[in-house]
C-alpha cells in the first residue's frame, strides 16, 4: 500500500500531537456548553474517534454521512446527506467534525442545514484545510493542518474507499487516480 503513496505529508506522531492540542483547545472553549459533536462520515471517522478521547468534558456525539465524491478524485459539487437527521439541535451548540475542507461546498451545505434547524451555534473542526480550490467563502473554526493542493489519503481519507486505514496522511501517486 505504501507504494501507492508519493510522500507522507503528516506522520503519525504529528497527527497525535495536533489532535491532542485541538482536543484541549476545544474542551476549553466548550466548557459548560454540552456540545453535540457531529462526525461527518466516512472521512472524519478516524479523526473523530481520536479527538473525542482528548476531550475530558461532557459531550454528545452524532453521525451523518455526507458525500460529494464519486470514485474519482474530483468533487461532483452535489452533496448527498444520509444518516440520523432526527437529532434535536434546537438551542444546542453544534461542532461539525470534518476530514477536509476543499471547495467548501460540503461545509456550506452542512452549516446552512444546521442553522436552519435552529442550533444555538454551529462551528466546524476540520482535520485538514485545502484552501487552494475554495469555491465557497467558508472557513473552519478549528483546523488541524493546512495542506497544499494535492490529493491526500489516510487517517480516514480515501480514494475509492481505499487507504482510510493508513495511520498517516499521504499524497496519493497521480497514476493511481488519473
Ligand atoms: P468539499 O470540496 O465539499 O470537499 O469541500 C469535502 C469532501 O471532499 C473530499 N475530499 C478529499 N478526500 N482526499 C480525500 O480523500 C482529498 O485530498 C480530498 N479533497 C476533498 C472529502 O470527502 C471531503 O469531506
Ligand atoms: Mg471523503
Amino acid at each position: 500500500m505504501i507504494s501507492d503513496i508519493q510522500e507522507i505529508l503528516v506522520d503519525e506522531k504529528a497527527i497525535e500531537k495536533r489532535v491532542s492540542e485541538l482536543g484541549s483547545q476545544i474542551s476549553g472553549d466548550y466548557q459548560g456548553k454540552n456540545p453535540i459533536l457531529v462526525c461527518v462520515l466516512k472521512g472524519s471517522s478516524v479523526f473523530f474517534a481520536d479527538l473525542i478521547r482528548k476531550m475530558p468534558i461532557p459531550i454528545e456525539i452524532e453521525f451523518l454521512k455526507a458525500s460529494s465524491y464519486g470514485s474519482r478524485a474530483q468533487s461532483s459539487g452535489k452533496i448527498e446527506l444520509r444518516g440520523d437527521l432526527s437529532m434535536e439541535v434546537k438551542g444546542r451548540h453544534i461542532l461539525l467534525v470534518e476530514d477536509i475542507v476543499d471547495t467548501g461546498n460540503t461545509l456550506k451545505y452542512l452549516l446552512e442545514r444546521f442553522e436552519n434547524l435552529g442550533a444555538e451555534e454551529v462551528k466546524v473542526c476540520s482535520l485538514l484545510d485545502k484552501p487552494h480550490r475554495r469555491e465557497q467563502r467558508v472557513i473552519a473554526d478549528y483546523i488541524g493542518f493546512k495542506i497544499p493542493n494535492e490529493f491526500v489519503v489516510g487517517y480516514g481519507l480515501d480514494f475509492a474507499q481505499k487507504y482510510r486505514n493508513l495511520p498517516y496522511i499521504g499524497i496519493l501517486k497521480k497514476e493511481i487516480y488519473e
